[in-house]
């Protein structure tokens, strides 16, 4: 595979589209809302946007419970507007990625409608039906993501149906040759109309054990699943994904593993000849110390297979707000590693503002998930994007759909812009900086030695060097510049203070992380 291909250099962005600007109103963000907001991703740096499901849907998992594969839904706007997003996109030169949801569709779908109809439906094996048990409890011992039994029992037609997620999400059945001949054509459709990439909702749960069998040990989790998900038959359907991908010019697949913090799990689902793009969730997880970090890019650099290309994310709609978990200043450092990493990264909306998790109120929640497992809901990482301060954010002049938070609101796009010291400078600057380093976009990663506290790297390509020195603690701390490093012309701080180029050693302050190029 090329090196010079596009995503391997971009920084993508995700849009959670409800929660980025509502152009209508109505308190929902939209597609014409999002093209008004082009310009600012464009002076961020920004190269390819992913949105989050926009189908057609009833919205009981916001977008990821689809009625129909083809459609935009009327509340974020039409066929033309896509097509126009597409168009603005392009123009200035932004991806557009798409999210699709292969495992499961809305129970509402017309095709769940029909299987659920009778036992012999000619739909009814496009859906993983099953007989009850003989005390009439559900088949297996598997469960859902959301917590409690992957099984609900239809009154309708007396078989238990599968569900890996929520109720309202019937999985697909993967081993039916239409239902995989209907999902390409669906994907066809995009990439036809100018989609230049796919996000793949849980693709390691798109075959499951052909005999139904128990999780061995009942108190599985989805890291140790042998039968639920993580099947070898996976390779497969990844392999047919890719081929429909490939059909089109210098396409993107990037697929979301359960739970890709695992290096092992994560890097087996390249694909053949690597060009599935497993998330790497690495830094969602994992404490925040040197050591951690260190130990795990070296795990994942030494599993990537020879052709792949890593990628790494700090922040997404399923997880609490990056600076709810590390804070302000930890938040800055995750900037500098997120930017400085041998891979693409991905960012989603609001990080680059610091933007917290909100506390929602009892009778404003949206997320079904919290209702089955209350503290898990994922709304408090989901608000609107803040542009400016006044009422509304500049999201919408409407009532938003999840409140914006009274302190983020404060954190908009418009002050920051105004604060050369600000998290959203942080990004702005950043995203430059790796532009413009050879070494930062496409070069060699090593690790090199340094105080417990501080993690320390060099990225080289040819003439072009870049180091990054994070400092994890407390207090200050000295590094010693390696000998190697001596091709970096600037010295960049997180903490937006000058330092001068002298010596070999620099002081960094507390949580400081400086880039030399
Ligand atoms: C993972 C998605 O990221 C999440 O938001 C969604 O609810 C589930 N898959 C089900 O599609």
């Amino acid at each position: 595979m090329s090196t010079d291909v596009w995503w391997k250099k971009a920084v993508v962005y995700q849009i959670y589209p409800r929660s980025f600007q509502d152009s209508t109103n109505d308190g929902v963000g939209d597609l014409a809302g999002i093209v008004q907001r082009l310009d600012y991703l464009k002076w961020l740096g920004i190269d390819a946007i992913w949105l989050s499901p926009i189908y057609p849907s009833p919205m009981q998992d916001f977008g990821y419970d689809i009625t129909d594969y083809t459609g935009v839904d009327p509340r974020f706007g039409s066929l033309q507007d896509f097509d126009q997003l597409i168009a603005r996109s392009h123009a200035l030169g932004i991806r557009v990625i798409l999210d699709v949801v292969p495992n499961h569709t809305s129970s509402e779908h017309p095709w769940f409608l029909s299987s659920r109809q009778s036992q012999t439906n000619p739909k009814r094996n496009w859906y993983v039906w099953r007989d009850p048990k003989a005390d009439g409890g559900p088949p297996n011992n598997w469960r859902s993501v959301t917590g409690g039994s992957a099984w609900s029992l239809d009154e309708l037609s007396g078989q238990y149906y599968l569900h890996s997620f929520l109720p309202c999400g019937p999985d697909l059945n993967w081993r039916s040759a239409d239902v995989r001949a209907a999902v390409a054509s669906a994907l066809h459709f995009w990439l036809g109309r100018g989609v230049d990439g796919l996000r793949i909702d849980m693709v390691d749960f798109l075959a499951k054990d052909a005999r139904f069998r128990d999780e061995a040990d009942a108190s599985y989790t989805f890291a140790t699943a042998q039968r639920h998900l993580n099947q070898p038959e996976v390779a497969q359907t990844i392999e047919e994904i890719c081929q429909v991908v490939e059909a089109y010019p210098d396409r993107v697949a990037i697929g979301e593993i359960n739970p890709g913090s695992n290096v092992a799990r994560t890097v087996s689902y390249y694909g053949k000849e690597s060009r599935l793009q497993p998330f790497n969730f690495g830094l969602l997880g994992l404490p925040f110390e040197a050591a951690a970090l260190k130990a795990y890019i070296q795990a994942y650099e030494a599993a990537l297979p020879a052709e792949a290309w890593p990628n790494y994310t700090l922040g997404n709609h399923d997880t609490p707000r990056l600076a709810s978990r590390l804070g302000q200043p930890g938040s800055r450092l995750a900037a500098l590693l997120l930017l400085t990493l041998r891979g693409t990264p991905y960012l989603y909306y609001g990080d680059e503002l610091g933007l917290e998790n909100v506390v929602i109120p009892s009778d404003q929640i949206q997320d079904a998930w919290e209702a089955r497992q209350p503290g898990k809901g994922r709304d408090p990482c989901r608000t609107p994007m803040p542009w400016h301060s006044e009422s509304g954010a500049g999201f919408t002049q409407g009532e938003a759909w999840l409140p914006v938070g009274a302190q983020n609101r404060q954190r908009s796009v418009e002050c920051q812009q105004q604060d050369e010291a600000s998290m959203l400078m942080l990004y702005h600057r950043l995203i430059a900086l790796r532009k413009r380093s050879p070494a930062l976009l496409s070069g060699s990663l090593q690790l090199l030695n340094a105080p417990s506290e501080v993690l320390m790297y060099e990225r080289a390509l040819g003439d072009s060097q870049a180091i990054t020195i994070a400092n994890f603690s407390k207090a200050s701390q000295k590094v010693v510049l390696p000998d190697k490093a001596r091709g970096w012309q600037s010295i960049f701080s997180t903490q937006a203070r000058e330092l001068s180029k002298s010596g070999d050693s620099f002081e960094l302050l507390p949580h400081e992380g400086i880039l030399l190029s």
